[in-house]
């Protein structure tokens, strides 16, 4: 048979699909996110994430170790304090949880870039991540002004990126100006810039213990019926009052996103592959169902090929490990 194309020439040795091949995963292009407590002295395993732990501070410094020996250079920080409150004041306590492990991570690791998550789900007693009034709403303008001392607060205690997580408007823009006017504009916001209402956060919600108590986070998560263009508005804004990077989230279902956000903006693309993509991964190879390792380096690869430049992943480790593997 004489065919002109045969793509199978492309394919043919390990050799030639190597020298063809233009998608890479880099350690150093994933951030690990890493979950400390105030509620526990042990590490808790969160049951709906094998392998993930909750960590008191004295353990953190363990746990970043691996992460660096493994050579991957960037964490991100989520706290469970010990107290909440309708107002989440420990987000932004001087000695907040997050605020001590970010001290005690930078005492020992002055290279290591520490972003943390900036929101509010996590320390309010209601579990929204803004400010509620008595009829359970979530106020906007009224929670801008918290978001800006839990991100001073994170870049006082030494974290390199900020990373808010709640979807209220204009907090890019507040959060700038209060770092700026607090002395830290060298330090980066790495906004949730589409980040949609999603059941894929279900695990993480017993991670941070950030569920809410009532309703949902519709009302200010985007919907994931909303389309393309909204989250191109949502990304251009972010931009507009100057994010320094722009993360859409959740990663695998969303992945058209990806690739917009790549072709319309020049800041660098993060996708977060969130706690259900993970869990799913998990389970289905507790099961034996399918090749952990395999499937979650091809999903690494498609976070790539959609035009990700960095991924934030609760497989990190695993992911850098198995790269210095040969895989
Ligand atoms: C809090 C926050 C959430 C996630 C990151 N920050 C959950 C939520 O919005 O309910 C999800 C991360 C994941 O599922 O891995 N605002
Ligand atoms: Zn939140």
């Amino acid at each position: 048979m004489k065919l002109t194309h045969r793509m199978r020439r492309l394919r043919r040795t390990p050799a030639i699909r190597r020298m063809v091949q233009n998608v890479y995963i880099h350690p150093e292009d994933m951030i690990y996110p890493i979950f400390v407590t105030e509620l526990a002295d042990q590490p808790q395993e969160v049951s709906s994430m094998p392998g993930v732990y909750q960590f008191p501070l004295d353990h953190v410094l363990s746990e970043v170790d691996r992460c660096v020996k493994a050579g991957v250079e960037a964490i991100m920080l989520f706290g469970l304090p010990a107290e909440k409150d309708p107002q989440g004041s420990q987000a932004y306590a001087e000695d907040g949880i997050v605020q001590e492990a970010i001290r005690k991570i930078r005492a020992a690791y002055p290279d290591l870039i520490i972003s943390t998550d900036v929101c509010l789900c996590e320390y309010t007693s209601h579990g929204h991540c803004g400010m509620i009034t008595a009829e359970g709403q979530v106020q906007n303008d009224v929670t801008l002004d918290l978001l800006a001392k839990t991100a001073v607060s994170h870049a006082r205690a030494g974290a390199d990126i900020l990373s808010p997580s709640d979807m209220m408007d204009g907090r890019v823009g507040v959060i700038r100006q209060a770092l700026d006017d607090a002395g830290f504009e060298h330090v980066s916001i790495m906004a949730h810039c589409a980040k949609f209402a999603s059941a894929f956060y279900g695990p993480f919600r017993d991670a941070a213990d950030s569920a809410p108590q009532f309703g949902d986070r519709k009302s200010y998560q985007m919907d994931p019926a909303s389309g393309t263009r909204q989250a191109l508005q949502e990304i251009a804004l972010d931009v507009d009052e100057g994010t320094d990077f722009i993360i859409i989230k959740p990663a695998l279902a969303y992945l058209d996103l990806v690739n917009q956000a790549a072709e319309n903006f020049l800041q660098p693309i993060v996708t977060y592959n969130v706690s259900g993509e993970y869990a799913m991964v998990k389970a289905a190879a507790q099961q034996g169902w399918i090749d952990e390792k395999k499937v979650v380096m091809e999903m690494m690869k498609a976070f790539k090929r959609a035009g990700a430049d960095i991924i934030i992943t609760y497989h990190a480790i695993d992911v850098a490990t198995w790269l210095k593997e040969g895989q």
